[in-house]
Parts: structure tokens; sequence; C-alpha cells
């Protein structure tokens, strides 16, 4: 092992809990549901057996009508809001009531690959396999009431890019009103300037309430949320992990979940089409309440080569990421460089993450663009060489932003390295 490889298994080891990772200490105490699958696929490196703990552990706590919650509260910490009391999901070990990136599919065909699909890993898989198909059934069920083959987040958080430009519009239209008095703990584990403002922090909690009040109904959220986006990187996710869970299913002999699967993929991918921009040279979200496609050039609609999609429209993409390289330092940043909302500090507006760019460079690279997935991944270890493990990173000047020793930024180091 080299001495990154060494630094990146220190920042996954001082951040594990036993049978889970938090992302950082401080800042972020608990589980969080992406974070882990990317966690996981980090630990396969050098702990195999722990890398599958890692996506037990998330999956033991599914809800009964197949979600996966986005934060687990393993442990009582104030140190973080909002906490299990204000999320009040009624489970045994409380968790929020909102869903993340559904990475676990393809966390687990590359666990599995990992690890040889030896008779101990083929079990492991065994156990999994049927929960992520039921989440995936959720989120199509769900999520796409009116059978589209595209799933709509219902909250900021559930993109995981919380304060991208992608939901301005559509969050102003989100109500303030009734919002109880609360106090941040994010501003205290990190700098309040490259974090969301506390007019998106009244919004994000105002829909907490809102679904609160609703019981956490998901028959009824999608369809009373006045924030319903469609985010083109979200669903490439989701895609790619239909098609990966297809191919575990298929190896073990589900042919049925396979078939779904690969079903619900083939669907999907083609509903992206409907989300592409000629004038931008990439994919752009949709406000499914408005109907009309969002005019904000993100990475949301770049990640979405990770879904497999057209050769033409990822060298387009290439062509896309290859002009923010003419003025951003280190690629490929959460926002254009070109547009004015730009932000080069400040959350999901403008930094680069390693873990958006672990995403890119995979979905390019199986489209054959080799060259463009390589210049991500170097200007990405750049980024560590200068930097260290941090949440996310400057892209002008590659400071690091956020939390420090960040989990899942080791993880994909790893994979960067291997
Ligand atoms: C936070 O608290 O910043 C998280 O992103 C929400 O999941």
């Amino acid at each position: 092992t080299t001495q990154v490889q060494h630094h990146a298994i220190s920042v996954l080891r001082e951040n594990d809990r036993g049978s889970y990772t938090v992302p950082t200490k401080g800042l972020y105490p608990f589980q969080w549901n992406w974070d882990s699958c990317f966690t996981a696929i980090g630990q396969a490196h050098y702990d195999i057996d722990r890398a599958w703990t890692e996506m037990e552990t998330l999956f033991a706590h599914q809800w009964a009508d197949g979600m996966v919650p986005h934060i687990i509260f393993h442990v009582e910490d104030d140190g973080y809001f909002p906490g299990a009391d204000v999320w009040r999901s009624g489970k045994a070990v409380p968790t929020s009531g909102i869903t993340q990136p559904p990475v676990a599919g393809f966390a687990l065909e590359r666990l599995l690959q990992k690890s040889g699909a030896d008779e101990a890993a083929r079990s492991r898989a065994e156990g999994l396999i049927g929960a992520i198909d039921r989440w995936h059934e959720w989120f199509y069920a769900c999520r796409d009431p009116r059978g589209e083959g595209l799933v709509a987040i219902i909250h900021p958080w559930e993109s995981g890019r919380d304060n991208s430009i992608d939901w301005d519009e559509a969050f102003a239209r989100v109500p303030t009103e009734g919002v109880a008095p609360y106090t941040r703990r994010d501003t205290q584990h990190a700098d309040p300037a490259h974090r969301p403002t506390k007019e998106q922090y009244d919004r994000y909690l105002w829909l907490v309430q809102h679904f609160r009040d609703l019981a956490w109904d998901n028959t009824k959220l999608h369809d009373a949320s006045p924030f319903q986006i469609v985010d083109p990187g979200f669903n490439a996710i989701l895609v790619r992990s239909c098609d990966a869970l297809a191919n575990v299913a298929a190896q073990l002999g589900h042919i049925e979940i396979a078939a779904r699967n690969r079903a619900l993929a083939q669907k999907g991918r083609e509903a992206l089409e409907r989300l592409w921009s000629d004038r931008h040279g990439q994919y752009l979200c949709l406000d499914r309440t408005t109907g009309q496609l969002i005019d904000s050039p993100s990475i949301g609609g770049i990640l979405t080569v990770f879904a497999g999609i057209p050769r033409a429209r990822a060298a387009a993409i290439c062509a896309t990421i290859e002009k923010e390289e003419s003025k951003a330092r280190f690629i490929v940043p959460s926002h254009s460089v070109f547009d004015s909302r730009f932000d080069a500090k400040r959350y999901w507006r403008g930094p680069v993450w390693l873990v958006v760019n672990y995403m890119i460079a995979s979905g390019l690279e199986a489209s054959g663009q080799t060259a463009m997935a390589r210049r991500i991944i170097a200007s990405s270890l750049e980024l560590i060489a200068l930097s260290g493990f941090a949440e996310y990173y400057d892209p002008i000047d590659g400071e690091a932003l956020g939390g420090k020793t960040f989990t899942w930024t080791a993880a994909v180091v790893l994979e960067f390295i291997a």
C-alpha cells in the first residue's frame, strides 16, 4: 500500500463505530445512507467482512414499506440537528423519514466483485438482494406515481445535494410559516459560509414538519409535497443500481428480480432522454409541479453518465466538462463556473465532491471516454495531495471545505488508486 492508501484506510478506521461508519465525527455523528454504501466499497479494499456488515446494518433499518431512510440515529448525540426528536419516525432505533440516492445496488455488485464471489460472499449478497429489490420497487411505486420511469425527490436532503442551485426556484415556493424555533448545529462544526443558509434551513424544516404531520405515509407524501423534483443524477444512480442488482440477481439465480430490475433500468434510461438539453450539453432537472425543465447547469446533469447513456451524449458531456476545465483548476465543479450563481465555497453550489467524481469517472469509462475519466481521477488525487480528505473542495484554489477526515472521500480514493 502507498502512503495515500494507508492514510485513506486510517480515515475509514477512525470513523468506524463497529457496525456502521460515521461520515465524519462532530458534523455527522450517525449512519447516513449513501455515505454508508460508498464506505462499504472502500472497506472492501482491506476488510471485506466489515464491508458487508456496513450494508447489513443499513438494511436492518429498512422501513416496512421498502424505504431505506437517509439517517439511522444509532446513538444519542445533540451535536446534530435535526435529530430523532424532530423526525419522530416512530422506529425502535430512530431514523429520519426521507431517503437518499440509492447506491446500494451498485455497492452490492462492487462488493461481490471485490470478494471474488466465493461462498461466504454469495451468502452475504443473498441477504441483501431482496431488500434492495424492495427499495427499488418502493421508489417506482411511491416516487413515480404516474409510471413515467423517473422518480422525484420531495426534499433537497434526499438528493444529497442539499443547497444546489437546481432547487432555488422550486424551493422558494416552500412556505416557512409555523416552523418551530430551532438551533442549527452544523454551523458549529463547519464554516457557516460553506453551508446552506438560514432561509434554506427554514424550508428544510417546514418540509420535515409537513411530512411528519402526514405520519410519514409514503402513499401520500409525494403528491402532498410542494417540492417534487426529478433530478437526472439521482435517477441515474437508481438506474445503475437496478442494472447492478439485475446482474447480481441473475448470477445468483433470482430470475424474477433480475428481469424486473433490468426492465426498470431500461425504462429509466429511456426516460432520462426527456431531460437532455442541447444548449447546456448536459441533462437538467425537471420540476414536476410545473412540468418545466430547470435552467441550472449543475453536476446532477453530468452525473447522469453513471446510468450508461448513449455514446453521443457521453461525448457531449465530456465537451461540457472540458469547458469547465478551462476555468476551474479542479474538476468537476458541482455547478457550472460559467453560471453567475456559481459559488466556489458553498457546499453544492460550486465545490468539487470526490464521490461524485467517482461516479462520473465510472460512467465515462463505461462509455469509452477513458481519457476524461482519467483526468477526473487525476484532479481528485491532486486535491487529496493538496488538501487532504475533506468533505468538498474549492474548484478554483483547491481549499479543503466542510468536514475534515471525511469517510466517503477516503473510500473513493481507494477505488481511484486500485
Ligand atoms: C445535513 O444535515 O447537512 C445533511 O446533509 C442532511 O442529511
